[in-house]
């Protein structure tokens, strides 16, 4: 690569890791949210959002009720668990701007098919 060239490609990659624009966003959420960052950056654009932010639109124990399991699967719910009950972050297993699998992965291959990474 040229000098020149190689000068283009670092000031471009700067440029799109700094545009507001360049993020991605949930189809779910585009609807709802649009471009303002700010209704889930609660902490600054340099945080993950605090539960705080998400649940100004949803209900951990509503989330309970949809994702429940029964019999053997009971603390499987991603929602209400075993190790950590309602208490696990959001941004645990939810991403925005990139794809994100449950934190559950790491250890289990419990099926979460409504999951959208
Ligand atoms: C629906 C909630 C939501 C909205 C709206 C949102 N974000 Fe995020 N953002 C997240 C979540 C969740 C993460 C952490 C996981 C990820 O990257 O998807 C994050 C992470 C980030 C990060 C990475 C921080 C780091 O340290 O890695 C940046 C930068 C960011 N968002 C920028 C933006 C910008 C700019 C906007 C507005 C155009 C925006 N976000 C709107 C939820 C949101
Ligand atoms: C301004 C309101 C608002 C905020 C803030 C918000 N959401 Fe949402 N979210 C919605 C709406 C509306 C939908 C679409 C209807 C639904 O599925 O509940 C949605 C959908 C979702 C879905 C997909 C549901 C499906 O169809 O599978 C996930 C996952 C989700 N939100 C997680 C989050 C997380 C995590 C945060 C915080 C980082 C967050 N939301 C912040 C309003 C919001
Ligand atoms: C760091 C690894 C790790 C992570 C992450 C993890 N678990 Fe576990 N989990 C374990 C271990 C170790 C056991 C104990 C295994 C045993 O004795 O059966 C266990 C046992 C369980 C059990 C009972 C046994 C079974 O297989 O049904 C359930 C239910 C469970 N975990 C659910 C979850 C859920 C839901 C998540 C995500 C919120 C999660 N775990 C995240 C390590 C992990
Ligand atoms: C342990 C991982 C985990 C955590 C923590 C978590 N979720 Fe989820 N969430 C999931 C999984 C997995 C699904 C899909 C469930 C399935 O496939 O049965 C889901 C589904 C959802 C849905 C769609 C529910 C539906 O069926 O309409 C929404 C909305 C949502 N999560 C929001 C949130 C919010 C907001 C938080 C924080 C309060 C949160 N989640 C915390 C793993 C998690």
């Amino acid at each position: 690569m040229k000098k020149a060239n190689l000068v283009w490609a670092l000031l471009l990659a700067g440029l799109t890791s700094v545009s507001v624009h360049a993020v991605q966003q949930r189809d779910y959420h585009k609807a709802v949210i649009g471009k303002d960052c700010k209704v889930c950056h609660d902490q600054g654009l340099k945080q993950y959002p605090s539960d705080g932010a998400c649940l100004k639109c949803h209900d951990v124990d509503e989330l309970a009720k949809k994702t429940a399991r029964s019999g053997e699967e009971r603390w499987q719910n991603p929602h209400d668990n075993l190790h950590y009950g309602k208490d696990l972050p959001c941004v645990e297993c939810h991403g925005e701007h990139q794809p994100k699998k449950p934190l559950c992965s790491n250890c289990h291959t419990f099926k979460y098919d409504k999951h959208k990474e």
